[in-house]
C-alpha cells in the first residue's frame, strides 16, 4: 500500500499506459481520478473513478480539480499521460490544423493541469507531477514534427515547474518511455520492428512497466527526486 491516503489524478486513462498506471495506482491505494475523451473505460479497482475530460480545455480542468477538493479535500499527485502522434509529416509537409492539435493536447493541457492542480497540491502540504514525454524528446526520427515537438517542450516545462514549486515540496518529473505495446504502436510493424533493433534489451515495453516507473516517481519513495527526464525505454537513448 505505497499510495495509501493519496488522491491522484491519472490523464488519457481510457487506453494503454493511462490504463495502467491507473489499475497501478489503485492497487498500491490510492483513490485515482482517472480522466479521458473518451467514453466508457472499465477498471479493476473500485478505487478508480472515471470522469470524461478534454485536457486541452481549460475550464475542464478547472471544474474537474474543484470537484476533487470538494470531495477528498486534497490533492496528492497528477499524472499528465494523454497524448496523441498527429500526421507523420516533417518540416516541410507537417499540417498546420494537426500540429495545433498535437500540441493543445499532448503541450498544453498537461500545462493547464498543472497550472489547476498546484494550488492543491500546495494546500495539501505538497505533491508529485509526472509528465509524459518520450525518448523522441531528445533525438530526431522522420517525420512526426508535431509530436517531436511537444515532447520537448514537456521535458522543459518539467524543469520549469520543479524549479519553481521545489519550495512548495512539489516534485515535477517527466518520463520518456521507448516504444511500448499500445493502440498508439499498434498497425505499424515497420516502426516496431525498427525501435526493436535499435534497443538494447530487444523488445518494446508492455504498459505496466510504465506504470511501474510512474508508480515510483509519484509515490514518497522518490522523495528527493525533481526536474529529472526520466527514461524508461529499455536502453535506446544509451545506444
Ligand atoms: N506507446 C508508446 O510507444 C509511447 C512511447 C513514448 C511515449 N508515449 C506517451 O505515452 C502517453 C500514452 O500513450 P499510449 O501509448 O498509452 O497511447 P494510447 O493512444 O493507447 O492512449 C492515449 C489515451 O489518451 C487519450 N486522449 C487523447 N486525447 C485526449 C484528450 N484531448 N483529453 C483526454 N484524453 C485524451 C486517448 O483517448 C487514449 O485513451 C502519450 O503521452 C504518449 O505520447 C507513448
Amino acid at each position: 500500500m505505497r499510495m495509501e491516503g493519496k488522491v491522484v489524478i491519472v490523464t488519457g486513462a481510457y487506453r494503454g499506459i493511462g490504463h495502467a498506471v491507473s489499475e497501478r495506482l489503485a492497487g498500491e491505494g490510492a483513490r485515482v481520478i482517472a480522466v479521458d475523451v473518451m467514453e466508457g473505460a472499465t477498471f479493476d479497482s473500485p478505487l478508480v473513478e472515471f470522469n470524461l475530460m478534454n485536457v486541452a480545455d481549460l475550464s475542464q480542468w478547472e471544474s474537474l480539480v474543484a470537484r476533487v477538493n470538494r470531495d477528498y479535500g486534497r490533492l496528492d499527485g497528477l499524472v499528465n499521460v494523454a497524448g496523441v502522434m498527429g500526421h507523420h509529416g516533417g518540416p516541410e509537409d507537417f499540417d498546420i490544423e494537426d500540429y495545433e492539435k498535437v500540441i493543445a493536447i499532448n503541450q498544453t493541457g498537461p500545462l493547464y493541469g498543472m497550472r489547476v492542480a498546484i494550488p492543491l497540491m500546495r494546500a495539501s502540504g505538497g505533491g508529485s507531477i509526472v509528465n509524459f514525454s518520450s525518448v523522441m524528446s531528445t533525438i530526431g526520427t522522420w517525420g512526426w514534427a508535431a509530436y517531436h515537438a511537444s515532447k520537448g517542450a514537456i521535458a522543459g516545462m518539467t524543469m520549469n515547474a520543479a524549479v519553481h514549486h521545489g519550495p512548495d515540496s512539489i516534485r515535477v518529473n517527466s518520463i520518456h518511455p521507448g516504444l511500448v505495446n499500445t493502440f498508439m504502436t499498434s498497425g505499424d510493424d515497420d516502426f516496431v520492428a525498427a525501435a526493436v533493433a535499435e534497443t538494447p534489451l530487444g523488445r518494446i515495453a508492455e504498459p505496466s512497466e510504465i506504470a511501474n516507473a510512474v508508480l515510483f516517481l509519484v509515490s514518497d519513495e522518490s522523495s528527493f527526486v525533481t526536474g529529472v527526464q526520466f527514461p524508461v525505454d529499455g536502453g535506446f537513448r544509451a545506444r
